[in-house]
């Protein structure tokens, strides 16, 4: 089996699909290389992510990136949010193959953007974020085709 139970699991039954209306932060980031986008909202009160949804165009890594990723940053303050990396999606999930790693850095990518986002409006600085980019191809290379 390629991909683990979870993964599976989460892209058969995503967590989180959708988007929240009012949101405090939207995030939205492609990759022009595989051609996928994500999209996350993010709901903040009193510096607590009290609710995140997405909706993904994409691989089936992607979609269950996302879900998890959405998952994993609910309840978290901003900071904590903050250590919500490809890696620990990917931990959370029992891993992906190699190929799939930067379907999890989309994620990543895409939480940071809606953080950005929401301390752009609110005229914050989040410490330890950097700018996000919109396209993460631009970032990272995928393995080359032989
Ligand atoms: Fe592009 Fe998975 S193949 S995000």
């Amino acid at each position: 089996m390629m991909y683990s139970e979870k993964v599976m699991d989460h892209f058969m039954n995503p967590r989180n699909v959708g988007e929240i209306e009012d949101a405090s932060g939207v995030g939205t980031v492609g990759n022009a290389k595989c051609g996928d986008i994500m999209k996350i909202f993010l709901k903040i009160e009193d510096g607590v992510v009290l609710d995140a949804k997405f909706k993904t165009f994409g691989c089936g890594a992607a979609v269950a990136t996302s879900s998890m990723a959405t998952e994993l940053i609910k309840g978290k303050t901003i900071q904590e949010a903050l250590e919500i990396t490809n890696k620990a999606v990917m931990e959370a999930l029992d891993g992906l193959p190699p190929v799939k790693v930067h379907c999890s850095c989309l994620a990543e990518e895409a939480l940071h953007a809606a953080l950005w986002d929401y301390a752009e409006k609110n005229g914050i600085v989040i410490e330890g974020l950097e700018k996000p980019v919109n396209d993460i191809s631009e970032h990272e290379h995928l393995p080359e085709e032989e």
